[in-house]
C-alpha cells in the first residue's frame, strides 16, 4: 500500500504535504514524490528511497504554491525507481496523479492506450490511470489535448475559451474509474486548475480533512492531525474535488452527496514520537493502556452487547480470519474458545481462506480481525463470507474502515493510531477484545470461565511495572548476528511463540521459526546444533514437566536456551532466564508478550535497523 496527501488552501502547500507524508511513511517508503501547481506550471519532484530524500531536496526551496499532492510508495508494480515513483502524468504533462491501491486490469488498459500511439515511461498501473484519464478528459476533442499543450507551452496558462468545466472533468474521472478494476484512491491536479484537487475512491482508504483555511485529503486521519480538525471518510465509488473553502462529492451517478465532516478523538501527540526514539518503542510502552482503553470502551459503549445474543445461542460455526499478527491474535482466541467454551473454531489465513471453498452458511459467524481494517486479503474474505450468507463481525482499530463497512457488527479496539509497521499495542488490544468477546459469549451460553476481565486488566498492570530493558538489550546483542532463531512452546505458549517469531523476524531480518516444543524431535531438532539459539516460552503450569524434557533435549545438543517464564526454579536449566510476572495460565499473553516485543525492538536497534519501517513491508497491505 502507499500513502497519498493533498492540500488546497491559502498557505504553502509543499511543506504541508511533506509534513503529512511523514505521518504516512509507514504505509510505504520505497520512493516519494510531490506535484504542485505554481504560476501556471505543473511541477513534479520525485526521489527514490525514504521521504527524507525528497524533503532534503525541497527544504531550502520557497515554493509559493498552495495546491499540491504527494505520495509515499510501497512498490506493487515496478521496482523503486525515479520512473516508477509517483506522481504520474499524461503525455502532455497537463495532469498529475498519485494513487494508493492496485489497478488489476492495467495491462489491458495500457495495451489499448498503446494502440492509440501513447507511450509509457514507467512500469506502473498509476501511469496508465493518468494517461487514461487524460484521454477521457479530451475524448470529445482529442485535438484539444494537443492545443492545450501548445497553448500552454506558449502562454503558460489555460486558454479560458477552451477551459474544460469541472463538471466535465468529473465526468471524465467517473468514466476513468468505471474502466478500472481493483482498489484505488487517487488524487489529481490539472494544469490551469490551481484552486482544485480532484479525487476518487474505490476500496482503498481516502479521508477529506477540513482545515481553518484549506481542505486536505489523505490515506488516513493521523496524517492530517495538526492541520484538519474535522474529517469525512470518502465512501466507496465516490469522487469529487476539494477547493480552498469547499469539498464537493458525487456518487457514481454524479449525484451530489451531502458531505458531513466529523471531529475525531485522536490527538496530534498520539502520532508524535514524544520522548521515544521510535514508534515501535512508544507503542510497546502503550500496550497496557491499549488493553485498558479497549476494555473500558467496550464496557462503556456496550459494543459487544450490540451483537445480538441469539446468534450465539444453539448451534453455530465460528470462523476467525485475518493476516499476520491479527491472525496470531486469532490463534489465542481459538485456543481459549475451544478450551473454555468447548466450541470448535475454524481459523484461516485470509490469503488461504478465500481459495479453500470455505464451508459457510447462514449458521456461520465470521470474525475478521484487522488493525487497519484495510487489508485486501481480509476484506476479500469478508466480501465472500457476506455473499455466502454468514454473519460478519469486524474487529478493527482504525475507525470508519472498509472492513467495518462490509461487516454486520463491530468490535472496536482502542489502541490509538499504530504507526510502526510491526504491530505491538494493537495485538494486545485485539487479545483483550477477544477475551472480552469470550466473556460475552460465555455469559450467553452459561459457561463458567477460568478468568474474568478484571484479571486481564490486572495482568497487564502487573506486567507494566517490570523493567526488562537491561536484560533484553544484553540478549539482543547476543542474538543479533544469528541467521536463524527458533521459538518453542506448548499449548498457549506455542501460539505466543508464533507471534514472537513474526515480531523478531520482521524488524531484525533474522529467520525465525516457531515450533510446538513437542514437535521439535520430529525433524526440526536436526537443525539444532552447538550454540544454536532457542527461545522457549513456558507459562502453562501443567506443561512444565513436558517442557523440561524438551529443554534437556536441546541442552544435550549444545544449544543456548533463553527461557521466558514465571517459574524461576527452571533458571538452573537454561542459558539465560527472563523472569516474567506469574498470572493465571490462560492470561499468559498479557504478561509474556511485552518482553518478547521489546527483544524484537532491541535486536533491530542492535543491528542498526529502522524498527518502524522494515524493508519490503508496509503497515497495511491493501493489495492481495
Ligand atoms: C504485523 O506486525 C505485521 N505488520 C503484519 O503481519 C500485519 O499484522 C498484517 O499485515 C495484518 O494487518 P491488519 O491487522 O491491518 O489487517
Amino acid at each position: 500500500m502507499c500513502g497519498i496527501v493533498g492540500y488546497i488552501g491559502y498557505s504553502l502547500a509543499v511543506p504541508t504535504v511533506l509534513n503529512c507524508l511523514t505521518a504516512l511513511e509507514y504505509r510505504g517508503y520505497d520512493s516519494a514524490g510531490i506535484a504542485y501547481l505554481d504560476g501556471g506550471k505543473l511541477e513534479i519532484v520525485k526521489r527514490v528511497g525514504k521521504l527524507e530524500n525528497l524533503s532534503n531536496y525541497l527544504k531550502n526551496k520557497i515554493i509559493p504554491s498552495s495546491c499540491a499532492i504527494g505520495h509515499t510508495r510501497w512498490a506493487t508494480h515496478g521496482e523503486p525507481s525515479m520512473e516508477n515513483a509517483h506522481p504520474h502524468t499524461d503525455k502532455n504533462k497537463l495532469v498529475a496523479v498519485v494513487h494508493n491501491g492496485i489497478i488489476e486490469n492495467y495491462v489491458d488498459l495500457k495495451k489499448a492506450l498503446e494502440k492509440k500511439g501513447i507511450s509509457f515511461y514507467s512500469e506502473t498501473d498509476t501511469e496508465v490511470f493518468a494517461k487514461l484519464f487524460s484521454e477521457n478528459l479530451f475524448a470529445k476533442n482529442p485535438e484539444l489535448n494537443e492545443y492545450y499543450a501548445k497553448y500552454y507551452a506558449m502562454h503558460n496558462t489555460m486558454h479560458n475559451t477552451y477551459k474544460i468545466s469541472k463538471k466535465r472533468i468529473i465526468k471524465a474521472l467517473k468514466h476513468t474509474i468505471s474502466m478500472c478494476e481493483g482498489a484505488f484512491a487517487v488524487a489529481i491536479v490539472i494544469k490551469g486548475y490551481e484552486d482544485t484537487i480532484f479525487f476518487a475512491k474505490h476500496k482503498s482508504p481516502l479521508i477529506l480533512g477540513k482545515c481553518r483555511d484549506a481542505f486536505m485529503l489523505a490515506s488516513d486521519i493521523p496524517a492530517l492531525l495538526g492541520y484538519a480538525d474535522k474529517f469525512y471518510t470518502v465512501g466507496d465509488d465516490e469522487l469529487g474535488y476539494i477547493e480552498p473553502e469547499k469539498a464537493t462529492v458525487f456518487d457514481l451517478t454524479l449525484k451530489p452527496k451531502k458531505v458531513k465532516f466529523k471531529s475525531v478523538s485522536i490527538e496530534p501527540e498520539q502520532v508524535m514520537l514524544g520522548k521515544f526514539h521510535h514508534f515501535m518503542e512508544k507503542e510497546i510502552a502503550e500496550g497496557a493502556d491499549s488493553v485498558l482503553n479497549t476494555l473500558n470502551r467496550l464496557e462503556k459503549t456496550k459494543a459487544l452487547e450490540k451483537i445480538p445474543a441469539q446468534i450465539f445461542e444453539g448451534d453455530f460455526n465460528l470462523h476467525i480470519t485475518a493476516c499476520g499478527t491479527a491472525l496470531n491474535a486469532g490463534l489465542i482466541a481459538k485456543y481459549i474458545i475451544e478450551n473454555q467454551l468447548r466450541i470448535p473454531v475454524d481459523l484461516d489465513y485470509a490469503s488461504e481462506f478465500r481459495y479453500k471453498k470455505p464451508l459457510l452458511s447462514n449458521k456461520s459467524i465470521c470474525l475478521f480481525i484487522s488493525q487497519s481494517g484495510e487489508t485486501a486479503d481480509t476484506i476479500s474474505c469478508a466480501e465472500l463470507a457476506k455473499s455466502m450468507g454468514a454473519t460478519l463481525i469486524a474487529m478493527t482499530n482504525v475507525p470508519a474502515t472498509r472492513l467495518e463497512s462490509i461487516c454486520d457488527y463491530l468490535i472496536p479496539t482502542s489502541a490509538g493510531p499504530e504507526i510502526a509497521v510491526a504491530s505491538t499495542k494493537a495485538y494486545l488490544a485485539q487479545l483483550s477484545a477477544l477475551y472480552d468477546f469470550i466473556v460475552y459469549v460465555a455469559k450467553i451460553r452459561g459457561n463458567a470461565l477460568e478468568f474474568d476481565i478484571d484479571s486481564v486488566k490486572n495482568g497487564v498492570i502487573k506486567n507494566n511495572s517490570v523493567n526488562y530493558k537491561l536484560d533484553l538489550t544484553e540478549l539482543a546483542n547476543l542474538i543479533k548476528d544469528y541467521s536463524s532463531i527458533y521459538f518453542i512452546g506448548r499449548g498457549l505458549d506455542y501460539f505466543l511463540a508464533v507471534e514472537s517469531a513474526l515480531k523478531l523476524k520482521e524488524v531484525s531480518y533474522i529467520h525465525c521459526e516457531a515450533l510446538p516444543a513437542g514437535e521439535l524431535k520430529h525433524g526440526s531438532l536436526a537443525l539444532i546444533k552447538q550454540d544454536s539459539i532457542v527461545i522457549a516460552l513456558l507459562t502453562q503450569s501443567e506443561l512444565i514437566e513436558k517442557m523440561l524434557n524438551n529443554i534437556h533435549e536441546i541442552n544435550s545438543r549444545g544449544a543456548k536456551i533463553i527461557l521466558f517464564s514465571p517459574f524461576v526454579e527452571l533458571k538452573q536449566f537454561v542459558y539465560k532466564f527472563i523472569s516474567i510476572p506469574k498470572v493465571d495460565d490462560l492470561l499468559a499473553p498479557f504478561s509474556i508478550i511485552k518482553p518478547l516485543q521489546i527483544l524484537a525492538y532491541e535486536t533491530a536497534i542492535a543491528k542498526k535497523l529502522d524498527p518502524d519501517k522494515p524493508r519490503n513491508l508496509a503497515k497495511s497491505v491493501t493489495v492481495e
